[in-house]
């Protein structure tokens, strides 16, 4: 795999290391746990693992807050073990991709602390410090730069008293966000990239990459307007704020800093490596600047529009109903819309999301291996890169919270604080939470069913799944019929079928309620898939496509069954056919 674009033909896989695999019982992920499980990641059969951060942290959002780039926390182990588990990854034909944080860093970062330190530091510059709103007291409501709110609830900006002016957060005050109008921002962290790339580690997957340029008027951060915007169906409360999204999406100079980043970074090197950006509330067309090659910024992106569908008019906590035909709808334009031009992502969970199976699924007994099967085998069969999440492998539903003392995530805490003290329900709000909470996904991963579902000979950091004892690795590394065994063929078929990775993609049956099909097409190769994606028995595929004689099943969902396309699809099955 050394072409440039390598990665279409590739399987990446999530470990998200606080909740993986526990080697020194203290209770959480270590690099050492992940060391020992590589076996699993080998049998599943995937390419690349995308590591969550594992550096220097005070843990104020799982290492989302960044205290020193060039270390890994004790939490996790130490730098020597990263070069062991780069090591063991390559030695099995695996790569790493690791997570890169660089909108913010940690309050606790040296370049923070020098910023801070006084309004005349030479690196005062390196974040974003706002005087008091004029006519307000400062540190008291109203005072802040601008009405901005934080994804973390409460304002955007926190006053600090030392200087007499405010800092900007996008995400929690521990999270100060860089400037990166300020070109030395930009060497540091290019510089950083680069040795990260000359220690042997293959790419990064760069964390809210959208967010990194600001709208400035006449130098300064305006105001966001108090209706919001459609597209910023994300996570600041728009009731309290203004809208930010406008202001800090996608803003004027991202594409000239993600040009620049691959110069300074990627450009020159051999192939093999991969750069993919996270990016929420980005349109089609966004991601299409991002992602054409010959644009040279980064190979594809997340994007968020299929993870924002049951997100309301009050953002992510106003749950609403989505349909089958709503995610169908919504794929389909993103894989017409990248189809000549950039390249899409493929996802249904990571460690920001809900399970998958419960979210788009159906989790209850009788239809949750068949729904995570399903999910997959779509999933895996558009035209894309497909993530694994861990534990999506095995078909791990929510985890069924019910008391907010059983979840550990900063975002759920601070909004259920700050919904209750506003006066909302705390039934309702702790419904929503448990509905789409992430910690849903950072419960341990489930290995055996042993206390702590051998994750840690210790006390867990959050309580185990409570199927561990059933839904585990364990139960299902061996058996043909598995979830896991599901995933290995998918991830084969990607691996062994050009058409998988390199084929068109056309949507069949748009306006199906249950079925979701699609036919992929290369050098003359067709694949269709079909999937009953409901709980509706017998659904039938009124498919014109034609003709099916001889059609060869590649893969079923249901163990045992070797149907045509248009023979009855039980609840949540799928099919993968080659056509004649
Ligand atoms: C996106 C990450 O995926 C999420 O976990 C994190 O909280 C925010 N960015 C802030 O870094």
């Amino acid at each position: 795999m050394t072409a440039r674009d390598w990665w279409k033909s590739a399987v990446v896989y999530q470990v998200y290391p606080r909740s993986f695999a526990d080697s020194d019982g203290d209770g959480v992920g270590d690099l050492g746990g992940i060391i020992e499980r590589l076996d699993h990641l080998q049998r599943l059969g995937i390419d690349v693992v995308w590591l969550s951060p594992v550096y220097r942290s005070p843990m104020a959002d799982n290492g989302y807050d960044i205290s020193d780039y060039e270390d890994v926390d004790p939490l996790f182990g130490s730098i020597e073990q990263l070069d062991e588990l780069i090591a063991g990854l390559h030695e099995r034909g695996m790569k790493l991709v690791m997570d890169l944080v660089v909108n913010h860093t940690s309050a606790a970062h040296a370049w923070f602390q020098e910023s801070r330190s006084s309004a005349d530091n030479p690196q005062r510059d390196w974040y974003w410090w706002r005087s008091p709103r004029p006519g307000f007291e400062p540190g008291t409501p109203g005072a802040e730069p601008t009405n901005w709110g934080s994804a973390f609830s409460g304002p955007a900006w926190t006053y600090d008293a030392a200087t007499g002016e405010y800092y900007l957060h996008l995400f929690a005050p521990e999270q100060p966000d860089l400037n990166w109008e300020n070109p030395e921002v930009r060497q540091a962290v290019y510089a950083m990239m680069n040795r990260w790339l000359d220690r042997g580690v293959d790419g990064f997957r760069m964390d809210v990459i959208c967010l990194l340029s600001k709208v400035l008027v006449d130098g300064e951060l305006p105001d966001g307007r108090l209706e919001r915007d459609p597209l910023g169906a994300g996570v600041v409360d728009v009731t309290t704020y203004g809208d930010t999204t406008p202001l800090v999406v996608n803003g004027p100079r991202i594409h000239e800093f993600m040009q620049e980043m691959h110069r300074e970074v990627f450009a020159g090197r051999p192939p093999g490596l991969l750069n993919v950006g996270e990016t929420p509330a980005t349109t089609i067309e966004q991601a299409r600047l991002y992602t054409d090659p010959a644009r040279a910024e980064v190979d594809m992106v997340f994007q968020f529009e299929h993870v924002d569908l049951d997100s309301g008019p009050q953002g992510k906590w106003d749950i609403v109903p989505m349909t089958m035909l709503d995610l169908k709808r919504s794929w389909g334009r993103w894989q017409d819309g990248l189809a000549e031009t950039g390249w899409n992502s493929l996802y249904l969970g990571n460690h920001d999301q809900p399970r998958c199976v419960t979210r788009y699924g159906n989790d209850a007994p009788e239809h949750r291996e068949q729904s995570a099967k399903s999910l997959a085998t779509v999933l895996h069969l558009h035209r894309g890169t497909p993530y694994v999440y861990q534990g999506d492998e095995l078909g791990l539903p929510n985890v069924g919270f019910t008391r907010i003392d059983q979840m550990r995530d900063i975002e759920s805490l601070n909004h259920y604080a700050t919904a209750v003290a506003a006066g909302q329900d705390p039934a309702a709000v702790m419904a929503a939470l448990s509905a789409k909470g992430r910690d849903n996904a950072r419960v341990p991963m489930p290995w055996d069913d042993s206390p702590s579902g051998g994750f840690t000979t210790g006390t867990p950091w959050i309580d185990v799944h409570p199927m561990a004892s059933t839904v585990n690795a364990a139960a299902q590394v061996d058996d043909p019929d598995s979830v896991f065994a599901h995933f290995q063929r998918l991830i084969a078929l990607r691996h062994d079928e050009p058409v998988v990775a390199h084929g068109t993609f056309r949507m069949l049956l748009p306006d199906d309620e249950q079925v979701y099909a699609f036919v992929r097409e290369h050098d003359g190769d067709r694949l269709l898939v079909v999937a009953n994606l409901s709980d509706v028995p017998d659904v039938v595929a009124e498919l014109e496509e034609a003709p099916y004689d001889g059609a060869d099943l590649l893969l079923g969902s249901v163990p045992g069954a070797t149907p045509s396309p248009t023979d009855p699809l039980a609840p949540w099955e799928s099919r993968v056919f080659r056509l004649k």
